[in-house]
């Protein structure tokens, strides 16, 4: 078996079936990433165990100074990494070992992998939460500003792809922040739900010395231990509330990237995006191509994937621990990798562009964008029903447009002959100044409406 596996497999795994089984058994090459939430655990573990006399306050010392030195190495970048360690809970104890002998082996009483690398990774999920919160918050300041310079400024709103009625930009640059608001929420809710800790779960059962899982969790910063030693090593939603969190927000990071490409287009000229965002083609010379935005569109369906890959990976598994879970990093890795890069990016591309404030305006008066505008004020001033008025309208769409002409154009002769009782007071609801002004209700997009949106947010973002 081991000769037709090597040569099937070739010079790769030159060294046969065990070459083979680093390759697939390994995490070092990824897990290397939790050195720091690893060497954290350690200290904590071996401060609880001489604090309950359950190894000697001097092997416990030597520990710390062991691990403090671990630590220097991999930062310094000198470390021996071993695949034949297999991880980094293995490689970092067995340099401590190296460095300070035998109590290097009292480290792990009390302690399995398993609930090593919960507490690990929860640590390290953790922090990405945090920083995703920061660069949330970055990002709704950065949509705020273009909101409060452009609180009045027309453009068309959307429906289909379709004019459908003036919104005014700080509008749309609210409905951003109100996204990404409940994206901050959301990674908010993850923390607060992961923030309990699983060391001294053990392999599965919990241990028989007298461990204080409460020393522990106090010492890194979780609310309280876990409940059920099963449950605490056999657990991945924090992982999963993470991707799931992180998916949504890059669902709403990759819309604005759209919007961002249709905006930025020559049929559209919404928006001009910074050189800094953008490419020139190497044949066309009058192209500007926003390539961030359509590399962070593609970019940004990893963490989805990744959201899904974690789901599949747990979905089969039978409690507690079972080796798939070595799987769990790589995604959560790529995923957040990912998400950070977005979030600057998109940072970045927000507080750059430069709105196009005559394009948005021009287009924010074609298309007939003020029709509804028109059928409230046959319903307000004449008593139409709506369904009436709705008619009445669309009539007067098809008039103006077999002229060619916008409905303000129409003359009110031509609008009388649609129906009699129309009068001059309708030209003033016909402008876009006049239907922005007049969308007040609560949520609205008149200029009045946006600025107290404004004015609440900066008061929360502080
Ligand atoms: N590298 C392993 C992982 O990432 C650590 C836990 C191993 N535990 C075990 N019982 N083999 O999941």
């Amino acid at each position: 078996m081991a000769d037709s596996a090597n040569s099937m497999w070739g010079g790769r795994f030159a060294g046969g079936v065990d070459a083979i089984m680093e390759a697939i058994n390994a995490s070092i090459g990824f897990d290397r990433r939790l050195y720091a939430q690893d060497i954290a655990g350690s200290r904590a573990h071996a401060a609880m165990l001489a604090a309950r006399g359950i190894i000697s306050a001097e092997d416990a010392a030597a520990i710390d100074q062991g691990l403090t030195r671990v630590a220097a190495e991999i930062e310094a970048g000198s470390f021996p990494f071993s695949p034949a360690l297999e991880d980094i809970h293995m490689n970092i104890e067995a340099r401590l070992k190296d460095l300070i002998g035998e109590p290097a082996g009292r480290l792990h009483t009390a302690r399995s992998r398993n609930d090593q690398v919960a507490v690990d990774f929860r640590l390290w999920v953790r922090d990405q939460c945090d920083a995703a919160i920061d660069g949330l918050t970055a990002l709704m300041r950065a949509f705020l500003d273009q909101a409060e310079a452009g609180a009045d400024w027309p453009m068309p709103g959307f429906t289909h792809l379709q004019t459908a009625q003036p919104v005014t930009w700080g509008h749309h640059m609210l409905a951003y922040v109100e996204m990404l608001s409940r994206d901050r929420g959301r990674f908010m809710d993850a923390r607060a739900r992961m923030n309990e800790c699983p060391l001294g779960a053990a392999a599965l059962a919990g241990t028989s010395f007298p461990i204080d899982r409460d020393m522990t969790a106090a010492a890194l910063g979780f609310d309280r231990p876990t409940a059920n030693s099963l449950d605490s090593v056999s657990d991945r939603d924090f992982a999963l509330e993470f991707l799931g969190a992180a998916s949504i927000c890059a669902m709403h990071l990759s819309r604005f990237a759209e919007e961002l490409v249709i905006w930025s287009s020559a049929q559209f000229r919404f928006v001009r995006l910074s050189d800094a965002f953008s490419t020139g083609s190497s044949i066309m010379p009058q192209k500007k191509n926003p390539d961030a935005a359509e590399l962070l569109r593609a970019k940004l369906g990893r963490i989805m994937g990744a959201h899904v890959a974690l789901l599949v990976v747990m979905k089969g598994l039978a409690l507690t621990y079972s080796k798939d879970m070595q799987e769990d990093k790589e995604q959560v890795f790529d995923a957040a990798d990912t998400l950070m890069l977005g979030l600057a990016a998109m940072t970045g591309m927000v507080r750059d562009m430069a709105a196009n404030r005559d394009a948005l305006a021009a287009a924010a008066g074609s298309g007939f964008s003020t029709a509804t505008d028109l059928a409230d004020w046959l319903v307000r001033a004449l008593g139409l029903p709506f369904r009436q008025a709705h008619h009445v309208t669309g009539t007067l769409v098809r008039m103006a447009e077999e002229a060619g002409c916008d409905l303000p154009d129409l003359s009110l002769v031509q609008m009388q002959s649609v129906h009699a009782g129309i009068t001059d007071d309708v030209f003033g609801v016909l402008g876009v100044e006049n239907s922005l002004r007049s969308r007040r209700s609560y949520g609205g997009t008149a200029p009045e409406r946006v600025r107290e949106q404004v004015a609440t947010w900066r008061e929360r973002l502080g």
